[in-house]
């Protein structure tokens, strides 16, 4: 099922998400959902909150960006009750983008490589280190988790150049090829 993507301006994606334990009700058809609307939508990771849930929920397959990022080969995973608890010294610079900022791409610099700890969607404990490609596009959907969105990191000049496309996403007047939910 299909779900509506949550737009920027909307308090919902400012919020912190809660952990969920493993008899949250029907969270098999959540995850299938979240993969449905991220595939039709073109995007290559989706939190939970982007679909009106604050809770530590992600979905991530980044292979369509294999000829690109080699490393992202077989990078398809559900990461729940996310946490990152170490960050590389060393930074990065990658182009981004986002569902409920459509329209929008930016440079963020961030981490190279992350260490998270997390359930998949059997709740099996992980523990990893996440490098390159992979890296950013988890700590782009983990910042969703925390109530952050990637034009945070944008200087103030950035940020006002935006201002008018902001408004735009707001206000529903930016076309998209999914449902959404306004602020
Ligand atoms: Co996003």
């Amino acid at each position: 099922m299909l779900l509506p993507i949550v737009q920027y301006g909307h308090p919902i994606l400012r919020k912190m998400s809660e952990d969920i334990t493993k008899d949250y009700p029907n969270l098999d058809k959540l995850i299938a959902d979240m993969y449905d609307t991220m595939y039709k939508a073109e995007g290559i990771g989706l939190a939970a909150p982007q679909i009106g849930k604050n809770i530590r929920v992600f979905v991530i397959d980044a292979t369509p960006c294999e000829e690109d990022y080699p490393e992202v080969k077989d990078f398809k995973r559900v990461f729940i009750n996310a946490h990152i608890i170490e960050r590389s010294e060393e930074t990065v610079k990658t182009c981004e983008g986002c569902l409920s900022l459509p329209g929008i791409s930016e440079d963020v610099e961030r981490p190279t490589w992350v260490r998270i700890q997390y359930v998949d969607e059997k709740f099996e404990q992980h523990d990893e280190v996440i490098s390159g490609y992979c890296a950013i596009v988890v700590q782009h959907e983990y910042d969703h988790l925390d109530g952050k969105v990637f034009i945070d990191y944008l200087g103030a000049l950035k940020k006002r150049l935006l201002k008018g496309k902001l408004a735009a996403i707001s206000a529903g007047k930016v076309s998209t090829r999914f449902r959404t939910v306004l602020p």
